[in-house]
Parts: C-alpha cells; sequence; structure tokens
C-alpha cells in the first residue's frame, strides 16, 4: 500500500513536471493576438521572467489623453492680407451682442464707433468689447453732423460721448468716426481726436438685406488694408456678419481692428487732429515698417473709476450747463487722462460752422440717423496736413490703453 501510495506520488509529481515544460514551450501568441488561454493557470498574470512575453501584451489604441485648454494667442502678421471690419451707430443690445458673439467664436476683432448717448442707455456691450479686445470708437454724442456744428458744441458733443464711454468702462476713444463722414476743418484737425472714415461702403443701412451685404463684400475684389463700413444695429447685418467673418478668414485675411490696420497695415498711429478718409487710404499703401503693438492683445484690466461729475476731466466750461462763453478760445479737452499723448493747443481760427439752432442740446434727440454716402474730401491730401502737423513728442509710444482696453 505504501508502495501503492509512492508509486501515484510518484506519477503525480512527474504529470506536474510535464505541465510545467509544455507551458513554458508553448509558442508565443502573436503581436496583437491575445494568448489564449491553456489551462486555468495560464489565466493568471504572466510570468515575468520572460522577455518577449511582453509582445504578447494586446496593443490596443490608448486612450488619448485629455488635451489641456490652451488659451488662444492672437497673432497678426504684417505681411499676409488684413481688413478691419467697423460697426456705426451701436451699441443695440441685441445686434451688438449677436456680433460680437460671432466675432469671439472666430477669434476676430471689430472697431465699434458708437453713439454716446446709446452707450448711456445701452453700456454692457461696450464693456464686452473692450473684454475682447475690440477696439471702440466715438461716433459723437448725438450723431449730428459735425460739421455744422459750432467748434464749442462740437467739443460738448465729443466730450459727453467720452463721458458715456468711459462709464460704460472703455477709454476715451482717441478714434472718432463723424457721422455722415461729414467734416470741416475744424472737425478733421482741432478735437484733439483722430478722425476716421472707411473705404468699402456696403450701405446695410439701406439695403437691410443680408444677402447684398455679402454678395457685395464677396465681389469687392482685393480688401486687403480696407476699412469696411457696416451698422450694428440691423438684424440682416448680423446675418450678413455670421457669412462674412468666417468667409474672410478663409480668404486668408486677418481681421484687425481700425487702429491694428494702421499700425501694421499703414505704418503709423492715429494721429489727434488728424483726419483719415479715402484721400489718405488712396493714396497710402502697405507699409515695409509696420508698427507693433506689444500690449495690444492684453485684457482690460478693471475699468477705471468713473470720474466724478464735474470734475478733472471736465475743469472749464465743459459742462452740461448752458455755455455762456461759447467763443473759439476754448481749448478742447485733452482726451487722454494720462496725459502720454499731449493735444496741441487749438489755433483761435474763427467758427466756421454756422450757429446751431437754439435749444440744439435740450431738446429730445431724435434716433441716429441713417448714414449719409461718404462725402469727397474738399481737402488737400492728408499727406501734406500730416507732414505740417508738428507730432507731440510721446505719440511715438502710445499708452497702449488709449486704443486697446
Ligand atoms: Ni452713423
Amino acid at each position: 500500500m505504501n508502495r501503492l501510495y509512492s508509486f501515484f506520488l510518484a506519477l503525480l509529481l512527474l504529470l506536474a513536471c510535464t505541465a510545467c515544460v509544455g507551458r513554458a514551450a508553448a509558442p508565443d501568441p502573436a503581436p496583437g493576438q491575445a494568448a489564449a488561454p491553456l489551462d486555468a493557470a495560464a489565466a493568471q498574470p504572466p510570468e515575468p521572467e520572460d522577455g518577449p512575453e511582453e509582445e504578447g501584451v494586446p496593443e490596443e489604441e490608448p486612450p488619448a489623453p485629455p488635451e489641456p485648454e490652451e488659451p488662444y494667442v492672437r497673432v497678426i502678421d504684417p505681411a499676409k492680407p488684413m481688413v478691419a471690419l467697423t460697426f456705426d451707430d451701436g451699441p443695440d443690445a441685441a445686434c451688438s451682442s449677436q456680433i460680437l458673439d460671432i466675432l469671439e467664436e472666430h477669434h476676430a476683432l471689430a472697431t465699434f464707433f458708437e453713439v454716446g448717448r446709446n452707450v448711456a442707455a445701452c453700456p454692457e456691450p461696450v464693456g464686452r468689447m473692450v473684454e475682447l479686445g475690440c477696439e471702440v470708437g466715438s461716433h459723437s454724442n448725438a450723431h449730428k453732423d459735425l460739421s455744422k456744428l459750432r467748434k464749442s458744441s462740437l467739443l460738448r458733443d465729443l466730450d459727453t460721448a467720452d463721458e458715456a464711454f468711459v462709464l460704460a468702462g472703455a477709454p476715451a476713444p482717441l478714434l472718432v468716426r463723424p457721422p455722415y463722414g461729414a467734416v470741416n476743418k475744424t472737425v478733421k484737425t482741432a478735437t484733439g481726436r483722430a478722425m476716421v472714415t472707411w473705404t468699402v461702403d456696403t450701405e446695410d443701412w439701406r439695403s437691410r438685406d443680408a444677402q447684398k451685404v455679402i454678395d457685395y463684400v464677396q465681389s469687392y475684389g482685393e480688401l486687403d488694408g480696407e476699412i469696411v463700413l457696416m451698422h450694428s444695429i440691423y438684424e440682416s447685418t448680423v446675418e450678413a456678419v455670421r457669412v462674412l467673418v468666417p468667409w474672410l478668414q478663409e480668404q486668408g485675411y486677418q481681421l484687425v481692428t481700425v487702429t491694428e490696420l494702421m499700425a501694421y497695415y499703414y505704418g503709423e498711429l492715429p494721429q489727434p487732429d488728424h483726419f483719415y478718409g479715402y484721400t489718405y487710404f488712396a493714396s497710402h499703401g502697405r507699409t515695409d515698417a509696420p508698427i507693433e503693438l506689444p500690449s495690444m492683445y492684453l485684457p482690460q484690466e478693471a475699468p477705471e473709476a468713473p470720474p466724478a461729475a464735474g470734475q478733472e476731466q471736465s475743469p472749464g466750461p465743459v459742462s452740461d450747463a448752458p455755455d455762456a462763453s461759447d467763443t473759439p478760445d476754448v481749448p478742447p479737452e485733452p482726451f487722454d487722462p494720462t496725459g502720454i499723448i499731449a493735444v496741441s493747443a487749438p489755433d483761435p481760427e474763427p467758427e466756421e460752422a454756422p450757429e446751431p439752432p437754439a435749444g440744439e442740446a435740450s431738446e429730445p434727440l431724435p434716433p441716429a440717423e441713417p448714414p449719409a454716402p461718404p462725402q469727397e474730401e474738399p481737402e488737400k491730401p492728408a499727406k501734406q496736413s500730416q507732414d505740417a502737423k508738428p507730432v507731440s513728442p510721446g505719440v511715438s509710444v502710445p499708452n497702449p490703453a488709449m486704443f486697446y482696453p
């Protein structure tokens, strides 16, 4: 019995050894294939002693690591085509917001020439424009024909608009687009602002037809260096923008602000008391020396606290009170609270414009007029006036907050 027991024990040991040798000699599974389990023991984790055993590990697609959200960095290539979309007459609570949605979605910027009284009534979009890096320019306070205002009324209008911009969280704009493109010498050279018009008029206010606006822009031809005029108060314009922004980018255009266009394409920054109209843009081309605006992409910091009423920014006759000293020697208020850009003293020239209608400032303001077609510039080429105009020291190193948030 003892012998029989020993025999079975030896047989069991032999079988166990045979099983071990057989398993070790089994061929490795082909790469990419799962090892077929030989028996229950094979289901255990693979033995680590054999290096090539690792090839038998199933090669499945590793799960893609979650991609970190990279912040979008906006870079303008001055050598590539660029176009400035501009929107006048806003803000409009609905349309401005929709246009900003489209711009944000496509990482595009634009310039908004806003009416001061509209800003006062609807300031929210202006704050968002600033946050996104869009440029906010002035379109006057009451959308009047500035060329028909006395100088004091003109300056009061622009100052009033500036107060609305500052209250809305935007810097007092350097850029002003005169309503209807109407200018005279005083408007062009004596406001302490830079007047800028446009080069491509979509006439969106006339057609109120998105497809016509789209067709006009898409069939315009070369748009490099152009400033496109639209109005941010029409749903049809919103729909046109929805198509045009991605289309322009597909064509290779960088969508820039007016000041960016001036710096990168025309090689100069807008200057106070200068007028940039058809003559300027028609007589200038792409520069060989683009100006870098290093701080232009920085988001707006906390909006400056609005100045206390009647203090600092308006020490002189610029106030809501009737201005009895409506004389031509009233100095314009510097628009730059930092004082970095000095405003040259105004010329004590006589008023060119006729007296505005009595009670103009107190009567209810009509809604913004649709823009008139651009007027021919009667003035001499802007280049000449620029050459003759002394440039304030420090202008070449602008305060970015002057142009950008
Ligand atoms: Ni307008």
